[in-house]
């Protein structure tokens, strides 16, 4: 039976950016019907971020427990049980995926499990069909989300349909540890998969294109992070070109790599086919939709947040701008900002950055300078941790604001947002002198650092 309510806001896509729109939305009053064909939560938790800490977090026990006597804990026969480790991981997107089911309920938001046809703009609605049945709603927020990237390297196809080589998704749910794991791409998933598997016991080597892993990593952290890996057995092939994967290896100029299972991170492409985005006549560029400030597209009514712009692949960015879009559509005046967006690599030691490099800075224009300390100046981390680590502020010389925070230590990923709140708040050096932090806390060791900037 066709559905005769016009909805205020319909949201393709239950992801990070497509449940928060609507929960926000829901509980600013807005009616609103949330479309997703396969499990709340997208990529992120059925098949990204949230499988990939628990994993990682267990190969994070087991190698504490490991390094167990420099503590004073002594354990016998330790050892890791992937099958185990996915059962937890299982339970865990079991739960949250709920939660997030648990959430719509409270705000009211209409789930529709299904594949959404977008059929095209009747008057003042938008029509979208799904499971036989249409839709009408004054606004559209497409948050279709991304998936890998799969180039034609020859063999990759056929590898994928055979089960040799894997995307984020076979790989966080492999059922054995490979004897020999090649990972194709050094970025966030390659390293986070490539550490998971080779404390597991897989034999990894990774293949990156460019001459270093992390990609836009600030260069000492990335090239920290890639002795720290090698140091644990991980081998690297840098500025290696993938000619072809297949019969048990992965070729390239710089040789072949033997391998029992291949993982291709090579990056993601925004999902804007196949469901009917192109009735609307909404713009794209170079297959990532077009948005503004706001969120919105070309077409009034209709916006995008998360992986489908293409801007910043990242859960958190997908949850901002689904708010800035609900904003919009509800007339509050809110814009994004990209320039204090934390990133986190969850190895161990994790990355955690936000703001510029030095490098970046100076490439924008500022008189920039970078300030050091190792993480040894915040007591906690000593006292919790084996190996050092360090952070780094950058400031604008002339204003003395902080312009960026990288660093490389346990803990960097829960105290990151501090520095995107400095940055978003353009204070400046003598302003974060001003601030307590609790002590003892690693997060102190920016304190340290903005107190060594003369
Ligand atoms: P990515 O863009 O982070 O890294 C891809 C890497 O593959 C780059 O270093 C690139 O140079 C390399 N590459 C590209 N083509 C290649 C080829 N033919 N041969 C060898 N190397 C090649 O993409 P990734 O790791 O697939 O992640 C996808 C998205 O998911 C990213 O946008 C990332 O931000 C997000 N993500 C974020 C996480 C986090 O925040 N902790 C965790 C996992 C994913």
């Amino acid at each position: 039976m066709a559905e005769n309510k016009i909805y205020d806001i319909l949201v393709i896509g239950g992801g990070p950016a497509g449940y928060v729109a609507a929960e926000r939305a829901g509980h600013k009053g807005k009616s609103v019907c949330l479309f997703e064909k396969r499990a709340l939560g997208g990529v992120c938790l059925n098949e990204g971020c949230i499988p990939s800490k628990s994993l990682l977090n267990s190969a994070k026990i087991y190698e504490n427990a490991k390094d167990g006597e420099e503590f004073g804990v002594f354990t016998d026969d330790i050892k890791l049980d992937h099958k185990k480790v996915m059962e937890r991981k299982e339970k865990v997107i079991k739960k949250l995926v709920a939660g997030v089911g648990f959430q719509m309920k409270g705000a009211h938001v209409n789930v529709v499990y299904g594949t959404a046809m977008i059929e095209g703009k009747n008057g003042n609605t938008f029509q979208v069909s799904c499971n036989g049945e249409n839709y009408e709603g004054k606004n559209l927020i497409i948050a279709t989300g991304s998936s890998p990237s799969l180039p034609p390297i020859p063999g990759l196809k056929e590898s994928i349909e055979n089960g040799f080589a894997l995307t984020n998704r076979e790989v966080l749910s492999l059922p054995e540890v490979p004897a020999r794991l090649a990972v194709v791409g050094g970025g966030v998933i390659g390293l986070e998969m490539a550490a998971y598997y080779s404390v597991a016991g897989s034999k990894v080597t990774v293949l990156e294109m460019l001459d270093h892993i992390a990609g836009p990593t600030e260069s000492e952290l990335s090239a920290a992070l890639l002795n720290k890996l090698k140091k644990d057995g991980v081998e690297f092939m840098l500025g290696a070109r993938v000619t072809a994967i297949g019969d048990q290896k992965v070729s390239s100029d710089k040789g072949d790599v033997p391998a029992d299972k291949v993982l291709v991170s090579i990056g993601r492409r925004a999902n804007t086919s196949g469901f009917g985005l192109e009735k609307l006549g909404v713009y794209l560029e170079r297959g990532n939709i077009v948005t503004d400030e706001r969120g919105r597209t070309n077409i009034p009514g209709v916006y995008a947040a998360g992986d489908v712009n293409g801007k910043m692949m990242l859960a958190h960015v997908a949850y901002r701008e689904a708010e800035v879009c609900v904003n919009d559509i509800c007339g509050e005046s809110d814009f994004m900002r990209y320039d204090a967006v934390p990133s986190v690599i969850y190895t161990h030691p994790e990355i955690a950055t936000v703001g510029h490099s030095l490098e970046g800075a100076k490439n924008a224009g500022y008189d920039a300078s970078e300030h050091k300390l190792p993480m040894a100046y915040a007591g906690r981390y000593v006292a919790e941790n084996k190996d050092d680590g360090f952070c780094k502020v950058v400031i604008d010389n002339k204003t003395r604001r902080i312009l960026g925070i990288h660093i490389y230590g346990n803990y960097a990923s829960e105290i990151i947002h501090s520095g995107a709140a400095l940055i978003e708040n353009r204070l400046r050096v003598e302003d974060v002198k001003q601030i307590i932090f609790p002590h003892p806390t690693v997060s102190e060791i920016i304190r340290e650092v903005i107190f060594s900037i003369k």
